[in-house]
């Protein structure tokens, strides 16, 4: 990666640890228009474009069952349900999260139709829970997090985005699709190669830029064949295991 590109990735995800450190305490926020109780150690979609982009972009049709591995505040299930979604599970790591998710849930009536599950991603589900769409920003960068906030943008060696691709296809129905938003924060070519090698085929949807370099793109994946690709080996993701402990 060329130094000014590592440069900009390196403000951007600072500026949005920061600003998510700032909050000691539940707070008010509006999410594309809709009022939000945002808690701390807990990813606010507003200071990142790459969750904006994913929101405006969900592509849920009517009756959709949706699952959000990665769901933060869980926005995107919100989201997902009140554009006519059945329901949702929303999924994440850590413990403020999780807990963010389920309160807005409730506050928004939505408790019966998002099932919130801590845990590590696809490991959080049963064996035979399938979904019509699934619905995915995980952490980019391909670096050690030291921090909660920073495992929110860090994956140790992109090791949950190959658990992710390795497992998601005995999650997804034979005609399920995927929006996955990605960066150049981590590895793109190595993106495109774990969702070709896992049988899926990807188009861009919609991008954005952060300063002049940092791409980010939300792609519709679906599989090329209608099997189910074989799944391959669990990576054991040390550092981001031990900050969930905490
Ligand atoms: C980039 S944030 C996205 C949050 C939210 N979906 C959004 O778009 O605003 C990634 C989220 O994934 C969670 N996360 C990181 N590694 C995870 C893993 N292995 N399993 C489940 N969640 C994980 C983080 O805690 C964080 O909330």
């Amino acid at each position: 990666m060329d130094t000014p590109l590592k440069l900009q990735i390196d403000e951007w995800q600072g500026t949005i640890a920061h600003s998510i450190e700032q909050h000691p305490v539940p707070y008010l926020v509006k999410v594309r228009g809709l009022d939000y109780v945002m808690f701390p150690e807990t990813f606010n979609p507003n200071y990142a474009k790459a969750s904006l982009i994913l929101l405006d972009n969900l592509g849920v049709r009517p009756g959709d069952t949706v699952l959000d591995p990665f769901t933060g505040s869980g926005a995107d299930a919100i989201f997902a349900v009140l554009a006519g979604a059945a329901r949702a599970v929303a999924i994440d790591k850590f413990t403020m999260p999780v807990l963010c998710a389920k309160y807005n849930a409730y506050r928004l009536g939505l408790s019966d139709r998002i099932d919130v599950r801590q845990g590590d991603a696809l490991a959080a589900l049963q064996p035979d829970e399938q979904f019509d769409l699934v619905v995915a920003n995980p952490p980019f960068r391909p670096m050690n997090p030291e921090s909660t906030v920073q495992a929110m943008m860090r994956d140790s060696a992109h090791a949950t985005l190959r658990n992710f691709f390795a497992g998601v296809g005995r999650h997804l129905r034979p005609d399920g699709r995927m929006r996955i938003v990605f960066s150049n924060a981590g590895n793109l070519d190595y993106f495109h190669h774990l969702a070709k090698e896992c049988g899926f085929s990807s188009s861009t949807v919609a991008q954005a830029r952060y300063a002049s370099d940092v791409i980010m793109e939300v792609y519709e994946l679906t599989r090329i064949h209608a099997t189910t690709p074989p799944a391959a080996a669990t990576v054991v993701d040390v550092d981001t295991d031990r900050l969930a402990e905490r």
